[in-house]
C-alpha cells in the first residue's frame, strides 16, 4: 500500500509526500450502542487500513484527493474550516479533525496536499471514517510539528465526527483504531474513557460477510436510537444508561414507553454481555464467547431493532455451522456486515455455502473477508 500511495501522490500532486500515516478499520466485537450510553465495549482493529500522505504547501490552500474519487477538493487553510457538501463531502472527515484541533490546544496545519488510499471496504460497518480521521490526525500533527497523547487524538477524532460531520457516535470506532493491537481486543470503559487491551486466544478467527446494503436513512436511524437512549436515561433519572443494572431497569419498566424500554433493555443487558465476554476470554472459553455474540445479535434484532432481514439471515446460517462460535451484526446496524467468530476449521467452502444460501434468498452475494487483528494507528516511515 505504501508504494501505491507514493506513486498516486506523485501522479496527483507531482511531488513526494512528506508524511505518511495509516489507521486500521475495526470490528465491533461486542457492545452494540453501549459506547454513548457510558457502557463498556470490546473491539478489534483489523489488518486493513486507510493510508494518508501529506506534504506542505505555502499558498494557504488545503488540497484533498482520494484514490476512491476523481478530482481534487481545494479548501482555504483557515482555522475554522467550512463544512463541504456534495461530491467533496468526504473531506469533512479530515477537515473535522482540523476543526477540532483548537479545542485540544493544537494549531491547524498550514497549507498542504493530502491523499488518502484504502484497502478497507467502505459501508461495511468496519469504520472507514474513523480510520480516515485517525490517519489524518497523525499526519497533520507530524506535518505541523505538534504532538498529542494518543487519548487526545482519539477524542479529537470523535469530536470531528460529532461536531463537524454531525454523527452523535460514541468513542468505539476512534478508540479501537487508535488503541488497537495485533492479537488483542480493545476494551473500552466509555465513561472514563479508559482503554485497555485483552489478549485474543490464538484459535480465534474472524470472518466478515458484507451485505453491501445500507439503509438510506442510516444516519437518521442512528440518531433516533441515540435520542431514545437519552430519553430512557432522563426518565430513569440517570445521566447515562450504564448506571442502571438490568434488574433495576426491569423494576422501573412502568416509567418507560414500551419502545424506549426495549432500547434501554438492549443497552443494559449488552453491557452485562460485554463484561461476561471479557471474563470468558480470560478463561479461554471461545464457545461461551460465541454464545454471547449471537445473543447480542438477537437483542439487536428484537429489542434495539437495528438489524435487517439480510443480517438476520446471515446470522441464522452462520450460527448453524459447527465451526462457528457465534455471529452478530457489527457496527451501528441498519445494513452493513455480520462478523463471525470461528474455529480454524471454518474455511472457504463453509463461507461459500453461506454465500450460496444468501444468493438464493436475496439474489445477490455478500462480500466475504477473512480478517485478522492488526496494530492501531501509526505514522509510517
Ligand atoms: C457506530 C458508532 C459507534 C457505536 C456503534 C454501535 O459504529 O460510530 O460509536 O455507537 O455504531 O455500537
Amino acid at each position: 500500500m505504501k508504494e501505491m500511495l507514493r506513486e498516486e501522490f506523485r501522479a496527483v500532486f507531482g511531488r513526494e509526500p512528506a508524511v505518511i500515516a495509516r489507521a486500521p478499520g475495526r470490528i465491533e466485537f461486542i457492545g452494540n450502542h453501549t459506547d454513548y450510553n457510558g457502557g463498556t465495549v470490546l473491539g478489534a482493529s483489523i489488518d486493513r487500513d486507510v493510508w494518508v500522505a501529506v506534504a506542505a504547501r505555502d499558498d494557504g490552500q488545503w488540497r484533498f484527493a482520494t484514490a476512491a474519487k476523481d478530482g481534487v477538493v481545494t479548501v482555504p487553510a483557515v482555522s475554522l474550516p467550512v463544512r463541504q457538501s456534495g461530491e467533496g463531502s468526504w473531506v469533512n472527515y479530515p477537515l473535522g479533525v482540523i476543526a477540532a484541533f483548537p479545542a485540544f490546544g493544537l494549531k491547524a496545519p498550514a497549507g498542504f496536499d493530502f491523499l488518502a488510499v484504502s484497502d478497507l471496504p467502505v459501508g461495511a460497518g468496519l469504520s472507514s471514517s474513523a480510520a480516515l480521521e485517525l490517519a489524518s490526525a497523525l499526519a497533520f500533527l507530524e506535518l505541523s510539528d505538534q504532538a498529542a497523547p494518543r487519548e487526545t487524538v482519539v477524542k479529537l477524532c470523535r469530536q470531528a465526527e460529532n461536531n463537524f460531520v454531525g454523527v452523535p457516535c460514541g468513542i468505539l470506532d476512534q478508540g479501537v483504531s487508535g488503541f488497537g493491537q495485533k492479537d488483542h481486543l480493545v476494551f473500552i470503559d466509555c465513561r472514563g474513557p479508559v482503554f485497555a487491551t485483552v489478549p485474543l486466544p490464538a484459535a480465534a478467527c474472524f470472518w466478515i460477510f458484507n451485505t453491501h446494503t445500507k439503509h438510506a436513512l442510516v444516519d437518521g436511524f442512528y440518531a433516533a436510537r441515540h435520542r431514545e437512549c437519552m430519553e430512557a436515561a432522563a426518565l430513569l433519572g440517570v445521566t447515562v444508561l450504564a448506571e442502571v443494572p438490568p434488574a433495576a431497569l426491569e423494576a422501573a419498566q412502568a416509567k418507560l414507553p414500551p419502545v424506549v424500554f426495549r432500547r434501554a433493555k438492549h443497552v443494559v443487558e449488552e453491557i452485562a454481555r460485554v463484561d461476561a465476554t471479557a471474563a470468558a476470554l480470560r478463561a479461554g472459553d471461545l464457545a461461551a464467547v460465541g454464545r454471547l455474540l449471537t445473543a447480542s445479535h438477537r437483542s439487536s434484532q428484537h429489542l434495539f431493532e437495528n438489524s435487517t432481514p439480510e443480517l438476520d439471515f446471515l446470522v441464522d446460517q452462520l450460527a448453524a455451522v459447527p465451526s462457528v462460535h457465534g455471529a452478530r451484526l457489527t457496527g451501528g446496524g441498519f445494513g452493513g456486515a455480520v462478523m463471525a467468530l470461528t474455529t480454524p476449521e471454518f474455511g472457504d467452502s463453509q463461507a461459500a455455502a453461506v454465500v450460496a444460501a444468501y444468493a438464493v434468498r436475496f439474489g445477490n452475494r455478500p462480500e466475504v473477508l477473512r480478517t485478522q487483528t492488526g496494530d492501531g494507528a501509526a505514522l509510517v516511515d
